[in-house]
């Protein structure tokens, strides 16, 4: 039998718990065309929440088409908009040989042209870069332009939209994003990512574009009765037992966060035969952590030495960091030093401010910290 725990990729089936105020909302802003931005760190499950909302849009909105697009490694303006048209294009219809039709129809001076992959039976649509640029505006229409000809309405979702800050320095394509979406009528947008700060910063400077864009879900942790409820669940359709204890010590270590509690169950439910003893979930949770170790020891090495002393009094629970007292015993340089190195670690998503406390994000590292530090 399979491991009923995934922490590979997005989950949005089986696997999928909880978020039930959060689907539908998500799912009643998308189908009624509320512009929505959702933000949390990465891996508590945004991508997953977007693809089960999606997924049952799919199914029950039959006049809506779906684009998803991540921007994880589109860099420019040039990727930006050709994986925008391709993306929406390809959304539009089921038939492939609809998409150069409509290709062509839509983009008159354009040109796209069908690339036929054999190897695997995949075709996709490539432009000119040089005339991208060009007709942006065109593109950046289209999704309007169908589906105000079709008939149907587009829902498009972009994963870590945060990269648009990399394409100019002066934020001028996201002006220009904006003033053509906003007044677009058929066209919903879902926009999220994983660098928190950027995004906040994004959609709520009053001086940027993308100000007041849309309703914005600040997406938190699932609780830890339901990830409890799960974990239980979970071993019992697999003929396994935890007891509820057990299962809320896994997602004890792992801070709630969802990656790590699928991940450690997923190594708990692997050691056990039967039935879940205590000193599983300890050993399950060494195989985690020094899974992780080179990963955080290269996190470290790229930390300036200033910077990994003011992580140890993180660590240490220190609230006031540009204490005289605080700043002498771990070595943290002038009270200007201790404030750009606060700013630089939240920027990283390394340690945030919880009311008059810093905490590290990430339950492993924080665990590793005093090892290898
Ligand atoms: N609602 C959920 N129920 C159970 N596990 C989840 C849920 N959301 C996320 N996860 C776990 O967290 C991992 C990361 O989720 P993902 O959606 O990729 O996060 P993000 O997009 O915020 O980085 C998933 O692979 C899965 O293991
Ligand atoms: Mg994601």
């Amino acid at each position: 039998m399979n491991s009923p725990f995934e922490f590979g990729s997005t989950v949005s089936d089986k696997t999928f718990t909880n978020r039930v105020k959060e689907l539908s909302r998500l799912k009643s802003n998308l189908t009624s065309g509320v512009n929505t931005i959702i933000i949390s760190p990465r891996r508590w499950g945004k991508s997953s929440l977007v693809e089960k909302v999606t997924n049952e849009i799919r199914l029950d909105h039959k006049t809506h088409r779906i684009v998803i697009i991540d921007l994880f490694s589109i860099n420019t303006e040039e990727e930006f908009l050709e994986m925008y048209a391709r993306s929406v294009i390809k959304a539009s219809s089921g038939k492939l040989s609809e998409w150069l039709d409509l290709a062509k129809s839509t983009f008159k001076r354009l040109m796209p042209k069908l690339i036929l992959n054999t190897d695997l039976g995949d075709i996709s649509l490539e432009f000119d870069r040089a005339e991208i640029i060009r007709h942006k505006d065109e593109i950046l229409n289209l999704p309007e332009s169908i589906a105000s000809e079709k008939g149907f309405k587009f829902i498009i979702c972009i994963d870590e939209f945060q990269n648009i800050v990399n394409y100019d320095a002066d934020h001028s394509f996201e002006k220009a994003m904006r003033s053509y979406w906003q007044r677009h009528k058929n066209v919903t947008y879902c926009l999220y990512g994983s660098k928190r700060h950027m995004i906040s910063d994004i959609f709520n400077d009053s001086s940027r574009a993308f100000y007041k864009f849309g309703d914005i879900i600040l997406l938190d942790k699932i609780q830890r009765s339901e990830w409890v409820k799960f974990i239980v669940s979970k071993f019992k359709e697999t003929n396994k037992e935890i007891s509820e204890l057990n299962a809320e010590q896994i997602a004890k270590y792992a801070q709630d966060h969802s990656w790590y509690v699928q991940q450690l169950s997923h190594y708990v439910w692997l050691l056990t035969s039967k039935e879940v003893q205590e000193e599983i979930v300890k050993e399950a949770f060494d195989q985690v952590k020094y899974s992780q170790q080179p990963l955080f020891e290269q996190t470290i090495e790229n930390l300036s030495n200033t910077q990994v002393n003011l992580l140890k009094a993180v660590y240490q629970n220190e609230k006031q960091l540009t204490s005289t007292a605080v700043m002498q015993s771990f070595h943290l340089g002038t009270p200007n030093n201790v404030r750009k190195n606060i700013h630089t670690l939240i920027q990283a998503d390394i340690i945030d401010k919880v009311g008059d406390s810093y905490i590290f994000m990430d339950p492993v590292f924080q665990n590793l910290f005093a090892e290898i530090a």
